[in-house]
């Protein structure tokens, strides 16, 4: 019996094992030292000024938009297809998400379609791009709709931890630098790139929205002296605003502190797996994958693909023994959504096209040249058969190279 292949696996070793049990050998299980240590390495490997870090990728987008006030009377934009997570944030803050559709080819946001609606809508005070599978929305683009409409733009890169691109000047950025985003929020979920189990964090390279995410992290209660409205003693504290308690725990960030150092070698595997998929799957009649950059450093977080085919080809992976998922669902024809907004098909119809053909393939940084085979073979059989064609290898790798 073959064994089931998922379409996403963590890699979480020795490693990360030893440095959960020093922290649970400790006296601080909740936030304690590792918490800032992990901000630190998470805010130089983005080349962020700070890092702010989170329970999960939904808190972290639920501070972010916090901390730019997003609130009741307030719409922000959001593409149709993303985790329910990047809208549902913002509606806990009492604002309306306006979704866009999506470009055809990279899947994220759409520019024209955004500035169509900033148009149409003054009271839009954020754009919140979702970097697809890794790649990075238009940035420069979006950035300039931003500053001239008056809104800020706040990246959800919770799929993006470890992409580098380069805007059109040729100049290289890191997902979370600011350069365009004034914050930029991360999920480490185990499907995620890294994981620290659940986990998320925002970075920024503004010290007033940092000290605000930390303050609405914890009940939005601050102790700094200067801010204190009384100094009874050193127990007191006062609430300035109304916060959670959105902390990420030591356990968590230990786990983080060893997968960011292990960031640039999943990416390069995940890369890898990429480019071999493409190769494997470039013929395949009616199959499409989703955009890439030239040059590509993405850090893949998905494998893509479209077909009108796609119901069967799920079937016949799964069959198979392989597993796939859909990312995603437009977000606007979500039963809740439809009922508390009025929203609905038609709206955005480039991502509910793409709803309807798309299927995420295995993809993770441990899987092996013969498993990705096992996927390329299956997609292959179902969507193209007839005779038997070469796997190209994985770059730089040999052997494998067995019959379709
Ligand atoms: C695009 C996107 N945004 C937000 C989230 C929320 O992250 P988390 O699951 O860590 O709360 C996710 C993760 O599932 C996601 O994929």
């Amino acid at each position: 019996m073959r064994r089931f292949l998922p379409y996403g696996r963590q890699d979480v070793g020795g490693e990360e094992i030893r440095r959960v049990r020093d922290v649970l050998e400790s006296d601080w299980l909740t936030q304690g030292p590792r918490v800032p240590e992990f901000e630190t390495a998470l805010a130089t490997a983005c080349g962020a000024a700070h890092a702010v870090a989170a329970a999960n990728g939904t808190l972290a987008l639920w501070l972010a938009y916090r901390a730019v006030d997003l609130g009741p009377g307030d719409r922000f934009i959001v593409p149709a297809t993303t985790f329910v997570a990047t809208a549902n944030a913002g509606v806990m803050c009492g604002a309306e998400p306006v979704f866009v559709d999506i470009d055809p080819d990279t899947l994220t946001l759409d520019v024209a379609r955004t500035e169509a609606a900033l148009l149409a809508d003054p009271r839009i005070k954020a754009i919140v791009p979702v970097h697809l599978g890794g790649r990075t929305a238009d940035l420069p683009a979006l950035k300039r709709l931003a500053d001239r409409h008056g809104a800020v733009l706040i990246e959800d890169a919770c799929h993006a931890i470890g992409t580098r691109w380069q805007d059109e000047g040729g100049a290289w950025h890191r997902v979370g630098d600011g350069s365009h985003g004034a914050l930029t929020c991360f999920s480490f979920h185990p499907v995620k790139s890294i994981t620290t189990g659940e986990g998320g964090a925002v970075t920024t390279n503004d010290p007033e929205l940092a000290a605000r995410l930390a303050r609405l992290r914890t009940h939005g209660i601050t102790r700094e002296p200067e801010r204190l409205e009384r100094q009874d003693g050193p127990w007191y504290y006062e609430m300035h605003e109304l916060g959670l308690n959105a902390r990420m725990t030591d356990m968590q960030a230990a786990i983080g502190l060893v997968q960011l150092r292990k960031l640039e070698r999943l990416k390069r595997r995940r890369l890898e797996l990429v480019q071999r998929y493409d190769r494997a799957l470039a013929r395949v009649p009616g199959l499409r994958t989703q955009a890439r950059p030239e040059p590509d450093d993405t850090c893949w977080h998905l494998m893509i693909v479209r077909t009108e085919a796609r119901d069967g080809l799920h079937a016949a992976l799964a069959g198979a023994g392989i597993g796939t998922q859909v990312h995603y669902y437009p977000v606007h024809l979500q039963p809740w959504y439809r009922r508390r907004f009025g929203t609905g098909p038609g709206q955005c119809p480039v991502a509910e096209a793409y709803y309807r053909q798309a299927l995420s393939l295995p993809l993770f940084p441990t899987m092996t040249e013969a498993e990705q085979s096992r996927v390329i073979k299956a997609v292959r059989r179902h969507l193209a058969p007839g005779p038997r064609t070469v796997v190209p290898a994985l770059a730089g790798a040999d052997g494998d190279r067995g019959p379709a």
